[in-house]
């Protein structure tokens, strides 16, 4: 009795036992002690699928996101899809070294994940045990970054007995058009459409027939256009992210001021370090002949810098809706904050009749709601993933 006990309380051993009775089945060669052994074991992992089972086909479905893949530390809660709480905890340790250093943000990360997680499903209003699966970045990512939320995600899941979901970063930032709120006013993109989908590290046109049915069309052959925007920020001493200031600046520039080079890349890929080149040659001549060159053209350096990665972006866009016919036109990603693109996107609407999808503020730059609603549609599926899947720090849609 206590020795049944005991091997009731251990998967580990349970899973030996299985495969040692696999084995016996496979060589023809059970004795009765390992039939004992497989018997039980089979109704032991047949009592947890049970128990799965029932928490799979419970309602309402409750998922815990966890987004980590680069500098911030996300958790989220959705109950059926309707996102009931996103906390996310910023890491302003990078902004002195003018970009994320790895190894700082891993160890943010480690600080910042478990309050971050206990704040998420506090705000939901949920206890831990009603939770149905962890939803996690399983990459793309700084590989430090992504260690810690997916080994969190992993003893968490384990240790409530749900199934844990691996998601891809980058359909999430493209499946956060699909995130409710409460109050229920959102509008999702009908499938197919098209997803600009622009952020520190990617810059692609997606074709997404279906949440899991994601092909890239074009993608960089070289920087992303939020890279570009942070570095040459960074050439003008304004600061990291760059996104945001250059975005702050533009408003008040001209963005017909300067002229930077534009990329000749054929079909439906990017280049955005030729940009980023002009950008600083252009800048050391004029500051070689004024000092002061940055500080007193700053609004009109940012205006035509945004200027020119939103003309770059648009372009090819509008190349991959003639080539398609695909004329509902989504943006994703940190980039898609970005107020010169967002104004662009509305009136291609106007002139091209296009349907666009912008998403807000909060799900435009890392965020785990966005985790979440993948991890959603995919508990519906059935889609899980085994304790043992590792991050990945490089990859683009299946
Ligand atoms: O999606 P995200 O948070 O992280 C990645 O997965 O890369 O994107 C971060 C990028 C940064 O390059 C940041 O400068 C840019 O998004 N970004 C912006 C704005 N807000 C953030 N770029 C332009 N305008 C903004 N308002």
């Amino acid at each position: 009795m206590i020795g049944l006990s005991c091997f009731k309380g251990s998967a580990v051993l349970a899973v030996i036992f299985i495969c040692k009775g696999l084995e016996c089945l496979a060589e023809n060669q059970i004795k009765n002690n390992d039939l004992f052994c497989f018997v039980l074991t089979y109704s032991y992992l047949c009592s947890r699928k049970t128990s799965k089972m029932e928490k799979m086909e419970q309602s309402p479905i409750y998922i815990l996101g966890i987004e980590s893949s680069c500098d911030d530390t996300s958790a989220a809660v959705l109950r059926d899809g309707i996102l009931l709480s996103n906390v996310t905890a910023s890491q302003a340790v990078h902004e002195s070294y003018g970009g994320v250093v790895p190894e700082l943000a891993s160890r943010a990360h480690q600080q910042n994940v478990v309050p971050v997680v206990h704040e998420a499903i506090k705000r939901a209003g949920i206890q831990k045990e009603q939770l149905s699966a962890v939803a996690f970045t399983r990459g793309p990512g700084l590989m430090g970054s992504l260690l810690v939320g997916v080994n969190f995600a992993k003893g968490f899941a384990r240790s409530l007995g749900i199934p844990l979901i691996d998601v891809n970063h980058l359909q999430g930032h493209v499946m956060a058009h699909f995130i409710k709120t409460p109050d229920g006013n959102e509008v999702a993109p009908p499938f197919p459409f098209l997803c600009l989908l622009v952020s520190g590290g990617n810059s692609q046109i997606v074709k997404v027939s279906a949440y899991n049915d994601m092909e890239v069309l074009g993608q960089t052959i070289d920087d992303a256009a939020g890279e570009a925007i942070d570095k040459c920020s960074k050439v003008m001493g304004l600061g990291y992210p760059g996104g945001p200031i250059i975005d702050r600046l533009a408003r008040q520039g001209n963005p017909k001021a300067y002229q930077f080079s534009e990329p000749h890349i054929p079909g439906l890929d990017y280049s955005f370090s030729g940009l980023k080149t002009s950008f600083l040659y252009s800048l050391q001549k004029w500051v070689k002949d004024d000092p002061d060159f940055v500080e007193h053209h700053k609004e009109d350096l940012a205006a035509s810098l945004e200027w020119t990665i939103v003309d770059i972006l648009m372009k090819k866009l509008r190349l991959a809706v003639k080539q398609t016919g695909i004329k509902h036109v989504a943006v994703a990603g940190g980039v898609s904050a970005n107020n010169g693109l967002r104004n662009a996107f509305h009136d291609h609407a106007k002139r091209f009749g296009w349907t666009v999808y912008i998403p807000k503020f909060s799900y435009t730059t890392d965020n785990a709601a966005m985790i979440g609603i993948v991890g959603y549609y995919k508990f519906l599926d059935k889609e899980f993933c085994p304790i043992d899947a590792p991050a990945f720090s490089k990859v683009t849609f299946k």
